[in-house]
């Protein structure tokens, strides 16, 4: 067989490339925007690409899966119930796919998102049991999934990562993110194994309700543009521009540059609305940055523009993404709301009768930033 592992360091996601060197039958599983490094695989390979399968409709990042399976003739693979504007290859749990004498096995492990599955990988011919299992965003190194977009259910997270560990202990485990906004306590490790997780995971030896209350606690922000690329990935919005594939460098100003900010600058503040309800510096509007790039066109292009969130990273990421999309006049607030909190100055209130904050800065959920 041939196996290689993909990451993708500005958004921490990992794809992969599955084949038979037999048949040179291959299929690719998760594949990102950027489509030319598995173009160019195939190519010195020479295999031919039967499958692209996505675990799940990704909310962080576009899928290359349509790209590379339009380009091939190969089969767009994803559970049976995903909602989705376009046809696919309906897989079914317990299902498998050939490649030459490889077997992948379809296990529908939902929690992250509804339509989850891993897919287990065996050689016959060396053993009927499975050597490895793709993961996507259910089981991860050190972590599990977040359960609390597009459908998610933490009980069926916990549900699907008992049956995950039920494999045996040798059985190696690739998942579909080593860093990003899609867990909040990964190691960072690429892979890992069902036996190290089933002792070392902090989720693993927690019981349903545990994990569940642990699971809801505290979430990462919702990535960003993630409306626009949720809904590009399932067909009904064609925005794969709403991806960050650029590290442009962003000019950042202080606290003290904030006070004396020219009056016509416009002050953005890219939290969570609940984040930004319970307190705000005052004139700032609240803009998620999940719905950055879905509400694009709320964003003067002709005055001075200042981003601010939590910490500085997540406006920085933001900033990013406007100066790829055109937008130069933007600037990011160092240290950002917590900086503006710790120096005494005074913060506005929005209407806090409604959920609580529960966002959690976790350090690695914002991959490609450093
Ligand atoms: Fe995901």
């Amino acid at each position: 067989m041939y196996f290689k592992q993909m990451l993708d360091e500005l958004c921490g996601c990992a794809s992969y490339l599955v084949a038979s060197r037999q048949s040179r039958e291959a299929a690719i599983v998760d594949p990102s925007v950027e489509t030319r490094q598995y173009e160019a695989l195939l190519r010195e390979r020479n295999f031919t690409l039967r499958y692209v399968i996505d675990t799940h409709v990704h909310a962080d990042h576009i899928s290359g899966a349509r790209t590379l399976g339009a380009a091939h003739g190969a089969a767009l693979c994803l559970h049976e119930s995903a909602q989705l504007a376009y046809p696919f290859r309906r897989l079914k749990d317990g299902e498998e796919l050939a490649l030459g004498q490889l077997r992948l096995r379809v296990t529908h492990t939902p929690g992250h998102r509804a339509e989850l599955i891993s897919i287990l990988i065996a050689n016959p011919p060396r053993s009927q049991e499975p050597s490895m299992v793709l993961t996507g965003d259910s089981l991860l190194v050190g972590d599990v999934g977040r359960p609390d977009f597009g459908g998610g259910d933490p009980a069926a997270q916990y549900d699907s990562l008992t049956r995950l560990l039920r494999l045996p202990d040798w059985v190696a485990v690739f998942p579909g993110h080593f860093e990003g906004p899609c867990g909040k306590g990964m190691c960072g490790r690429p892979s890992t194994t069902i036996g190290f997780e089933r002792l070392y995971n902090p989720l693993a030896r927690l019981e349903r309700r545990a994990f569940v209350s642990t699971l809801t606690q505290g979430v990462p922000p919702r990535p960003l543009n993630m409306t626009a690329i949720e809904a590009t990935n399932r067909g009904v919005a064609d925005m794969a521009w709403a991806m960050l594939t650029t590290s442009p460098e962003v000019r950042e100003i202080d606290i003290a540059g904030l006070g004396s900010r020219p009056p016509e600058a416009v002050l953005f503040d890219v939290r969570e609305p609940a984040e930004y309800a319970h307190g705000h510096i005052l004139g700032a509007v609240n803009l998620p940055q999940a719905d950055l790039a879905s509400r694009l066109a709320e964003i003067p292009r002709n005055r001075s523009m200042i981003l601010v969130c939590e910490r500085g990273t997540r406006s920085y990421r933001a900033a990013q993404f406007l100066i790829q999309a055109g937008v130069d006049q933007v600037v990011s607030l160092q240290g950002g709301t917590a900086a503006w909190r710790a120096a005494g100055k005074p913060l506005a209130v929005g209407d806090t009768t409604g959920e609580t904050p529960r966002v959690t800065e976790s350090e690695w959920a914002h991959a490609g930033a450093f």
